[in-house]
């Protein structure tokens, strides 16, 4: 193998307990704990091994941890006002409503009940259109981890062309703007793109976000890209009749092109949560300040009647 392997687990590590550090000084002074209220809905399994995760490792680095867990016959209205409570509670920075929710409920209206100044999945409108306006924004948590990662490797990526695999809004939307931030040339290729192959070699910088296992290979790489694997697929392994985890990016072959390369699992994955984290405690930050970058944001939202304070 000749990339160099992009260590997300020791990153990820390393963030938590930067942020465990300045957790305790907060609260060795005196100050309340930074709160993350975590909304989850049925029973879907991957979804509870998630949110398992987030609360073990929000705890851990000495945060307030709120966890609700809901049947899956939970009616809109009912969640509408549980964000409601969490939005007015003065003990709460940040909230995540586990995402995807029971088809009787309307995503886009739970996202949008948030209040923007607790919104740490950055899913909510104004924080995806200040990201996208360049205005100080919560970023939603797997692609700052992604670009923790590219930087990891190379902190100046002026004039770089970065290729990013997937339009979705979790992943792949957010990361052409925090791309684009950083000068580079961004190209999203997606499921219609004509020759996905020759796109991505023009890549200096490829994101794979696409949920299809194993997509790319070494016909897609160009030699000394930073490959960034976001992918996280189950599909079972024949040598041990089990399930397995594998990314959007065929590793073996990828590996000996690439001049950089994160693993699944262990490579993206652990940033994501350790993100979230960073996120509350920049919340937290904000709210205790009151002078903080959401505040604005906040205010006018609850002023325009669409959401309670
Ligand atoms: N489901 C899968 N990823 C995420 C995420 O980052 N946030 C939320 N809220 N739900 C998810």
């Amino acid at each position: 193998m000749t990339a160099k392997l992009i260590d997300g687990k020791a990153i990820a590590a390393s963030l938590r307990a930067e942020l465990a550090a300045r957790i305790a000084k907060l609260t060795e002074a005196g100050a309340r704990k930074p709160g993350l209220a975590v909304v989850l809905v049925g029973e879907d399994p991957a979804s509870q091994v998630y949110v398992g995760s987030k609360v073990k490792q929000t705890t851990e680095i000495g945060m307030l941890s709120i966890e609700h867990r809901l049947p899956a016959e939970t009616t809109e209205a009912t969640l509408l006002a549980l964000v409601a409570k969490l939005n007015a509670d003065p003990t709460i920075d940040g909230i995540l409503v586990q995402l995807p929710l029971p088809a009787h409920i309307d995503a886009d209206k739970v996202i949008e009940a948030i209040t923007p100044g607790k919104d740490v999945d950055g899913f909510h409108p104004v924080n995806v259109g200040r990201l996208s306006t360049g205005g100080r924004a919560f970023v939603p948590c797997t692609p700052r981890g992604s670009m923790k990662l590219i930087k990891s490797v190379r902190e100046n990526l002026s004039g770089l062309h970065a290729v990013v695999v997937g339009r979705s809004n979790i992943v792949g939307k957010p990361m052409l703007q925090l791309l684009l931030a950083e000068n580079c040339t961004v190209t999203v290729a997606h499921s219609r793109t004509k020759d996905l192959a020759e796109t991505c070699r023009q890549a200096d910088i490829l994101v794979a976000a696409v949920g299809r296992p194993r997509l790319l290979n070494e016909t897609h790489v160009k030699p000394g890209a930073i490959v960034i694997d976001v992918g996280i697929n189950r599909i079972a392994d024949p040598a041990t009749g089990k399930n397995k985890l594998v990314g959007d990016v065929d590793f073996d072959r990828v590996a000996p092109v690439a001049g950089a390369i994160t693993p699944v699992p262990g490579g993206v994955g652990p940033m994501t949560i350790a993100c979230l984290l960073e996120n509350t405690l920049e919340s937290y930050e904000a709210q205790t300040k009151k002078s903080g970058r959401f505040d604005a944001v906040t205010e006018w939202i609850c002023a325009s009647g669409n959401i309670q304070p």
